[in-house]
Parts: C-alpha cells; sequence; structure tokens
C-alpha cells in the first residue's frame, strides 16, 4: 500500500475536515460552508465519508482528497502536507530505512499481543471458574453482558505467571510482555511476574480502537490500588489518552458536545444508558493533547468530573489547561484564517457540571439516569464555576485573598466575546467579591504570560448557524467512485510516462473537439496530479529522450510509491502505438464523463435529503446540475466524433 493511501485509510476525512470547518450530516455526508469561498448563506461544501472525498458545489466547483483539501487550506506543498499528514495518521514515511521498518514491525507485535491479552482477559471473564467472583463484581456494578462485550472487559487470574505462560506458549517472548506492560520485573530480586493479578481488566483503547494499555480495578473491597493501570510504554502514555473515545467520537459529533469524567466506571455506565458522547481522562489532569484530541469532534466541552475535593480541583487544573491549550490555538489558527481576535474568540464552550455531593456520574446515572440531561443542561459557563469555586472558602475580609481570586478571574472574564455577557461576569465578580465594580475593572493584573500578537487580523464575520435540514436516507446505494475511472486514470499516466511525447498528441486532439487539454484537476489522487504536472513539465521542456521511459528518471521519492505501482501496468507494444493517441482519449472522455455522472448523482444524493423549504440551496443544486449537463453534452458530442473517426479509419485500413 502507498504511504498516501495508508495515511487515508487512517485518517477519517470527516474528522479532519471538521477542524476547520464545523459540519454537518446530511444524510449519509457532511455539509459546511465553503472555506475556500466567501460565504455564509448556502452550506455548499461537502464531504463524503464513503469515498473520502470533498467537493464544493458553489463558486469553486471543486473538490478532491484529504491532501488537496490540506494543501488548498493551508498553502503548503506536496511534501509539507505529506509530512504533516503522516505525522498525525502515525505513518512513518521513510519506510526504506529499514531501522524504522523493525520499529513498525515491533510496534505491530506490541499491539497484536494487547489485542490478544484483552480477548484473553474477556474469556476468563466470560467462561473461568476461577472468575465466578469478577462476573459477581461486574453484575452488583450493574453492567450489562452487552456493555460487558462493548468495552471487552476482562479478568486476569490470581496467578503469577499465568498471563506468561499462556503468551510465551503463543511465541511471545518476556521482553515482548514487560514491553507491553503485562510482566513486571522485581530489579531486586530479578523476578518476573504478571502485573495484573486478580483484577477486572478494563482495556484502554486508542482514539482508533487498538488496545494499548489496560485498567485493572482490585476486586478486594479494599484493594490499593484501586486501579492499576499499564506502565507507562511506547503505546500507553495517560496524558494522551481519553478512554472510551474511540467509541464516543461519533456520538460526541451528533450530540455536539462532549461530557469529560473521571473515570471507566462513568464511560461505561453512561454508555450503557444511551449516553455516549462521554469520554475519561483517567484520574488524571487534563492535557493539551486530550483537548487537541477532542477538538475534532465539537467545541462544546462538559467537564462532569467527581464532586468531592478532588475533582474541583482536577476541574481547576483542567481549566487553565483549556484556557492555555485554546487561546493557543486561537493565536495560531483563528489568526492565520483571519477571524476574530484571540480573546473574542475563546468560543469553544467549556461548561462545568456540578453533580450532588458524593456523586459521581457512574452512581448517578446508574441510581438516577433521567437527571443525567438536566444536570448537563444545567451545566454552567466556566466562569461562573470559577468564581464560585474560588469564593467558597474565602475570607471577605481578607482583603489581600479577595485581590488574589480577582487576578485569577478576570482574565477569564477578559475572554468573554459576548459585551452582554461580559458586563455580566464583571457585575457577578463585584458582587460576589462585594467590591465596586468600577474598582474591580482598575485592577492591574500581574504580567501573565506574553501572547502572540496576532498578525494584521483580518475580521470576517462568524458563519451563522442556519439551522440544518436532518433528512432521510438516500434510498439507492450510490457507488461514487467506480474502479473503472481509478484503473483509467493509472493506464493513461503509464502510457504518458512511458511515452512523454503522446501527450502533445492528446492535448491537440482534444483541442480538436473543444474538450480542455489533460489537466491536474483531472486525477482524483494528489500524487496522480503531481505525476501529471512532471510529465507536462518534462515534455514542455523537451527533457526527455524519446523512447525513454519516464518511470526510470522520476526519483522523486514523495511519488515513487506511485510509480512503483505504476510499473505493473504495460505499456502499450511499439505495434499499437499508433493508435495510443486516440486511445488515450477516448479513455480520458470516459473518465470525465464518469466523473459527471458521479457528481449527478452526488446532487442527486443532495436533493434527496435537502428539505424544500431549502430554497436557496434547491436553486444552487438546480444550476449545478444544469452545468454538469451541458458538460457532459460536449463530452458525449466528442465520444460521438471519436468512434466515427474511428469507424472511418477501420475503413480506410481495410481499403
Ligand atoms: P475514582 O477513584 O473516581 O474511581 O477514579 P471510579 O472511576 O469512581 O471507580 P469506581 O467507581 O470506584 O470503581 C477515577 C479514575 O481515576 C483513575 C481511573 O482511571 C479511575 O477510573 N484511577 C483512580 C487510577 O488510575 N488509579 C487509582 O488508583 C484510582
Ligand atoms: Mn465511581
Amino acid at each position: 500500500m502507498s504511504v498516501t493511501q495508508e495515511i487515508k485509510n487512517r485518517l477519517d476525512i470527516v474528522d479532519f475536515v471538521s477542524d476547520y470547518v464545523p459540519l454537518r450530516k446530511s444524510g449519509r455526508n457532511y455539509a459546511g460552508f465553503c472555506p475556500f469561498h466567501q460565504n455564509t448563506r448556502t452550506p455548499s461544501f461537502y464531504v463524503f465519508p464513503e469515498t473520502q472525498t470533498w467537493r464544493c458545489f458553489g463558486a469553486c466547483a471543486e473538490g478532491g482528497d484529504i491532501f488537496s483539501f490540506v494543501m488548498k487550506k493551508e498553502g503548503w506543498d506536496f511534501k509539507e502536507t505529506l509530512e504533516k499528514l503522516a505525522q498525525r495518521a502515525g505513518v512513518t514515511l521513510e519506510a526504506q530505512q529499514p531501522g524504522d521498518q523493525k520499529k513498525q514491525a515491533a510496534e505491530q507485535k506490541l499491539l497484536d499481543l494487547l489485542d490478544a491479552a484483552a480477548d484473553y482477559f474477556h474469556m476468563l471473564l466470560l467462561h473461568a471458574p476461577e472468575a465466578a467472583h469478577a462476573r459477581q463484581y461486574v453484575a452488583e456494578r450493574a453492567l450489562t453482558e452487552e456493555t460487558q462485550a462493548t468495552f471487552r472487559l476482562g479478568f486476569a487470574l490470581s496467578s503469577w505467571d499465568a498471563c506468561r505462560n499462556q503468551f510465551n506458549d503463543q511465541g511471545y517472548d518476556d521482553a515482548d510482555l514487560i514491553a507491553a506492560g503485562l510482566l513486571t520485573v522485581n530489579e531486586e530480586k530479578g523476578r518476573r511476574y504478571d502485573r495484573f493479578r486478580n483484577r477486572l481488566m478494563i482495556p484502554i483503547r486508542d482514539i482508533n480502537g487498538r488496545v494499548v494499555g489496560f485498567g485493572a480495578r482490585t476486586l478486594d473491597k479494599d484493594g490499593i490500588p484501586k486501579y492499576l493501570n499499564s506502565p507507562q510504554t511506547s503505546l500507553f502514555d495517560k496524558s494522551n489518552l481519553l478512554y472510551g473515545l474511540d467509541t464516543a467520537k461519533r456520538h460526541i459529533r451528533e450530540a455536539r458536545q462532549v461530557v469529560i469524567v473521571e473515570g471507566y466506571m462513568d464511560v461505561m455506565q453512561g454508555w450503557q444508558h444511551g449516553y455516549r458522547n462521554l469520554v475519561a481522562q483517567m484520574g488524571t489532569a487534563l492535557t493539551e493533547q486530550h483537548l487537541q484530541q477532542l477538538k475534532r469532534y465539537t467545541k462544546r466541552f462538559v467537564l462532569a468530573l467527581d464532586a468531592d475535593a478532588a475533582g474541583a480541583k482536577a476541574t481547576m487544573r483542567g481549566l487553565q489547561v483549556a484556557r492555555e491549550t485554546l487561546d493557543h490555538e486561537v493565536d495560531v489558527r483563528f489568526d492565520a484564517q483571519g477571524l476574530v481576535r484571540h480573546e473574542a474568540r475563546l468560543q469553544a464552550d467549556i461548561h462545568v457540571v456540578t453533580l450532588p455531593e458524593g456523586n459521581d456520574p457512574d452512581k448517578l446515572i446508574r441510581t438516577n439516569p433521567e437527571q443525567w440531561p438536566e444536570l448537563l443542561a444545567q451545566s454552567r459557563p466556566v466562569v461562573a464555576y470559577v468564581i464560585d469555586v474560588l469564593v467558597q472558602d474565602l475570607d471577605l475580609g481578607d482583603a489581600k485573598a479577595k485581590t488574589a481570586v480577582a487576578q485569577q478571574v478576570i482574565p477569564l472574564i477578559k475572554d468573554i466575546q459576548d459585551p452582554v455577557e461580559r458586563d455580566h461576569y464583571w457585575q457577578y465578580l463585584a458582587r460576589t467579591l462585594q467590591i465596586d465594580e468600577r474598582a474591580l475593572r482598575q485592577v492591574r493584573l500581574q504580567p501573565d504570560k506574553p501572547r502572540a500578537a496576532a498578525s494584521s487580523p483580518r475580521i470576517v464575520p462568524p458563519e451563522p448557524d442556519v439551522p440544518w435540514p436532518e433528512g432521510a436516507m438516500p434510498k439507492r446505494e450510490v457507488r461514487i467512485r467506480p474502479l473503472s475511472n481509478h484503473l483509467r486514470e493509472a493506464n493513461f499516466l503509464r502510457q504518458c510516462l512511458a511515452y512523454p511525447q503522446v501527450t502533445v498528441q492528446v492535448n491537440r486532439l482534444l483541442q480538436q473537439m473543444e474538450q480542455t487539454a489533460v489537466a491536474a484537476d483531472d486525477f482524483t489522487d494528489m500524487e496522480d496530479k503531481l505525476l501529471w504536472q512532471y510529465v507536462m513539465q518534462t515534455v514542455e521542456t523537451g527533457a526527455f529522450v524519446v523512447g525513454q521511459d519516464l518511470c526510470d528518471s522520476l526519483d522523486d521519492p514523495m511519488v515513487q510509491h506511485r510509480v512503483e505501482a505504476l510499473k505493473t501496468v504495460p505499456p502499450t507494444p511499439l505495434a499499437n502505438l499508433e493508435r495510443l493517441p486516440d486511445t488515450l482519449v477516448l479513455s480520458v472522455l470516459q473518465w470525465r464523463r464518469d466523473a459527471i455522472n458521479r457528481q449527478s448523482q452526488e446532487i442527486k444524493q443532495l436533493v434527496s435529503v435537502s428539505q424544500e423549504t431549502d430554497v436557496d440551496l434547491l436553486q444552487m443544486y438546480q444550476k449545478q446540475a444544469y452545468t454538469l449537463t451541458l458538460v457532459k453534452r460536449d463530452i458525449d458530442k466528442a465520444i460521438a466524433s471519436m468512434s466515427a473517426l474511428n469507424r472511418r479509419r477501420i475503413e480506410e485500413s481495410k481499403l
């Protein structure tokens, strides 16, 4: 598989584009305002999860894959885009280096082992006679069989070497088991033993659903520690993982908010009751990486941490991180896009839920599930929450302490975008601290970390949050990207690389038929676009020898994979060379027609899920569909003239 393909497989274009454009589900696809042209009225920009492509049906009338999206959006070249996306997807670019391949193989082995271990523990929980008390425990925690299966709960035997033996027998050595965090070494005695013994095993999966570690709950009443987790390994890093995110991400996007809880049990109990947009920070502080991951799905965070002192502390810590992260993000991204100044835009909406004393979400949802949505609805904006927590134990007679509180809260108030709301919190703080509001506003802030100055922000009004129709699923299965086009494109490129001079003839023929010359836009995949550019450059500068296969002269590592794949397509035999231009032209016309058909189908699909009241939208589709018919008519004409030409040639050759 090529690197670009592997990257595409690992990154979801919907996730990805959501970072830049708020998207809403529309049937099977996602829609939003096109980020490439000025528009706030009609969402003309679509992302198609099935084909992992995007397209603007409005002014741009452009489309492509995740690579072309990023290149266009960030203004990066392919190399830079490839590097960034590879990093994000966790794909190693220089697979050529033997060391890297080894590393990848080692990581895969660990993942396989962890996955097998999750299965092993799960089977034990379900069936082992020794797991009776674990089964009873799970039942007491009111987790259904379905939930147990969804989260693949397991049981580790009360043994020092059961797990070790099990996997030694399967060909994993102790080094593998240690690297996976399943085996512990006692440095003093040099003894090795199973890390997890007599515990309820909770596999922890990364964002892509791969098991990377375990949280293991004691089954003894006051067992210590309550949860024993995997040690930090190359794969397991709590500051980078959110429990449940792999299953929750879809629901987070749908609910348009994420609820951050503390623990495994909270997530599972929530899931079981249909509250599925929950993720757990696993008892650690909320980190920048956590928020970065979540920001791919929503900008609305609700912190629902335990109602105890530790919970309040964690909340405060989390808030600080949230503010810094988003602030930072604002500096980088929103300015670049010319959006609003950064304070104004700390619009990522962070709310806090206060649970009734002594509760955690697990307990609350289990005993009183209907109360959960009510509580969420009562969640309070960050600022209000912070003020209350800080003021709770404050001696209002202590002027210094009051100033300290003001110092912490005022920056948050200044971050509030809405002036009315901002005023509200000035008043609220003044009232709570029993200080005159004017005096409060004059409090000089201690110097904070310096912030990057906004570089000439271009102010664009935020796009209105228009209601978006949630239509029914389209009835017909649409194969959006027929394989045949893929093959046509590959064959076309192969022949052009083998016989570069033919491209001149092809383009001349197309011109004669009033068709545009073949352009990078004709290709779907970024690599193909680049290859085509390369061919054209070589031809234009005359930098090729007739009879030389460009495949061999192309040592650009960016497209090397693609070139290797294309080499498996045989070049046209010399005997047929004369007919090659015609063949290729016909092929181009056919794939253009298929591409048009595909777009028409996409539009039909979109019409079927939009509502009749959406006049603008329907009009836009109509216009697009009409343009497509015209283009298609011209292509059909050209194809017809081709076959007439061919027939004549065949006749002539008979004479
Ligand atoms: P809690 O102590 O709130 O546990 O820790 P819990 O989730 O409510 O679990 P139950 O309901 O008592 O079984 C919250 C989270 O902190 C991490 C775990 O991720 C836990 O889910 N934690 C807690 C640890 O990693 N180790 C511990 O010893 C305790
Ligand atoms: Mn709990």
